[in-house]
């Protein structure tokens, strides 16, 4: 166990520490969040580069993070890390020094030495399709090195550290697997960029539409991040830029495919982007791509409340100014209709009641999760997304749920993948585990990305029923509210039923009246009857 002094990777630019997400003595797997950085354009998680323990925290909340400065102490577990497995040093290791700490294994500490830098996990394969250094160049840590592109995107792999490329070992159209040789290098001195900056840097993440590249949106953003990205990257995926300036364009919300690259081989610069959109902005109004923001809407007038009797200013936490912006965006662009239902849950609970006494504890949610995966299935129209310009729907073939989980700090919505291949004690289990990590602030950006239909359950605090705004672009959201006892006629007599209110805010644009009310229908039929559940 040595410690290894962990630095800010390149973020493209400075920012505020906002939060530390770890303390002395916590463990870390990689890819866990150390600190939150926020610039003037995005928040960001800045992911531990391997697994290990803190052993000191040298930043503080408030600090300006840029590159190089030294974040925390972190012990690595072994001296494999995920870094040395993609660096390996030709000429003997020497143990790492304290000012130069990256893994022994993976140092790039001596001098002159050559080093061979492999293919980091990237999070699945993929196909080089560019290699952009040449025997002789003299590169810098994060420049890239090759661009691999998969069925989903395309990244840059940047080198771990400065140095002088003396073989280049791939090729294009050369599978990218974890561990391929890329090239080898001399490195010159030991500089602050040889720490493990290509794990620590967000960006190799795993090759996925919606999870890929450098800035990873801190919580609740990243449900609605995560959708946009998805459109955006799909759309760029093969345009030619790098991932600072990929996401860059996904904050500006730009279509890469419309610029036009000034770089070498056409290569879409940073400048492009700001001169694309700059560009855009001087167009007038009508001109401009599709409003997301209600554009025309009067401003809420700004009112001095102090005229009027005391006040007190509170600041919104990061989360919910986050968070309220997506639901704005939300709001405002999707027409939203919601049905309401009630289902008889009077069996469902029953069999509950038994499970809990013996042993198995259930809140009514792992049952409403089952009930819409179920539906789902069968409403596949409800399990799909408008694509942006809507005029197709796009089915997914997978299932995963969103559920709303109320924090001090805000509204956080983890997902539960696979929701369909599970039982509901898989269910029950997943899902206390991801609403413990909100309330602890410890959701990875992956576990809130990717959901098809998010359900708030409002069950355990009341109600009898609310409008929940769908989390575009999903197009459809279950509220659900507290179960009651009610009178219910069965034909001849009013007998006591459990009633549990349904309220399924749905995107009018993608879901036609009728079919809601089918899709209640069939929800309040699962639920009314558990032995369809467990099938
Ligand atoms: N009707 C009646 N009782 C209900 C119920 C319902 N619809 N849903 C839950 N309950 C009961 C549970 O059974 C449990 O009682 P029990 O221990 O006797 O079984 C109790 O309420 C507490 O349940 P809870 O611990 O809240 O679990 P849950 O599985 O219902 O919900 C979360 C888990 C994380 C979703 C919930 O805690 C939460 O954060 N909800 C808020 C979501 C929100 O804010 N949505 C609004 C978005 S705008």
């Amino acid at each position: 166990m040595s410690d290894n002094i962990i630095k800010v990777p390149d973020l493209g630019g400075d920012g505020e520490i906002i939060e530390i997400c770890v303390q002395v003595g916590d463990r870390v797997e990689a890819e866990d969040s150390l600190i939150v950085v926020e610039s003037d354009k995005a928040s960001m998680d800045v992911p531990a580069p391997f697994a290990g323990t803190i052993s000191e925290i040298l930043v503080k909340v408030g600090d300006t993070a840029s590159e190089g400065l030294e974040m925390v102490k972190l012990s690595a577990d072994t001296a494999q890390t995920k870094q040395s497995e993609s660096v390996e040093t030709a000429a003997e290791p020497e143990p790492a020094p304290e000012s130069n700490p990256a893994p022994s294994a993976s140092s790039p500490a001596n001098a002159e030495s050559e080093t061979l830098v492999k293919v980091p996990d990237l999070g699945g394969d993929g196909e080089v399709i560019e290699i952009c250094v040449q025997v002789g160049d003299e590169i810098d840590a994060e420049d890239a090195i090759i661009v691999v592109e998969s069925d989903k995107a395309s990244m840059e792999v940047p080198a771990p550290f400065a140095g002088t490329v003396t073989e280049v070992l791939i090729k294009t159209g050369d599978n990218a697997g974890e561990g391929v040789p890329m090239i080898k290098m001399k490195t010159g001195s030991a500089p602050a960029a040889a720490q493990p900056t290509a794990s620590a840097e967000p960006q190799p993440a795993p090759i996925e539409p919606s999870q890929n590249e450098t800035a990873k949106p801190t919580a609740a953003a990243a449900a609605a991040a995560a959708a946009d990205s998805q459109i955006i990257s799909t759309r760029n995926k093969k345009v030619h830029a790098g991932p600072s300036v990929r996401r860059i364009a996904r904050e500006f919300g730009v279509d890469l495919g419309e610029i036009k690259g000034s770089g070498p081989r056409a290569r879409i610069l940073k400048e492009d982007v700001q001169e694309f959109v700059k560009t855009r902005l001087k167009q007038p109004v009508q001109a401009a791509p599709v409003a997301t923001t209600g554009s025309g809407i009067p401003a809420i007038p700004s009112i001095d409340f102090s005229k009027f009797g005391p006040v007190k200013e509170v600041a919104l936490t990061r989360l919910q100014q986050v968070g309220g912006a997506n639901l704005h965006r939300s709001w405002l662009n999707v027409p939203h209709v919601t049905q309401f239902d009630e289902a008889d849950i009077t069996e469902m609970e029953a069999f509950r009641k038994a499970q809990k006494e013996q042993g198995v504890k259930m809140t009514p949610l792992p049952f409403i999760i089952k009930a819409c995966t179920t539906a789902l299935k069968r409403m596949p129209q409800f399990n799909a997304s408008l694509n942006p310009d809507g005029t197709a729907l796009i089915y997914k073939e997978y299932c995963h749920i969103g559920f709303a989980v109320d924090t001090p700090d805000g509204l956080l919505v983890p997902v539960i993948r696979d929701a369909d291949k599970m039982g509901l004690q898989e269910l029950s289990k997943q899902m206390v585990e991801l609403a413990g990590k909100a309330q602890q602030k410890k959701l990875s950006p992956a576990e809130m990305q990717g959901a098809c239909f998010t359900i708030s359950s409002l069950g355990s605090v009341g109600g009898t029923a609310f409008t929940p705004i769908v989390n575009a672009p999903e197009v459809a959201i279950l509220g659900v509210s507290k179960a009651g006892l009610k009178p219910v006629w069965d034909g001849s007599e009013f007998k006591p039923r459990l009633m549990l209110p349904l309220s399924l805010s749905y995107d009018h644009r993608a879901i036609n009246g009728a079919d809601a009310a089918r899709f209640t229908t069939l929800l309040s039929k699962l639920m009314g009857d558990i032995r369809t559940l467990l099938l």
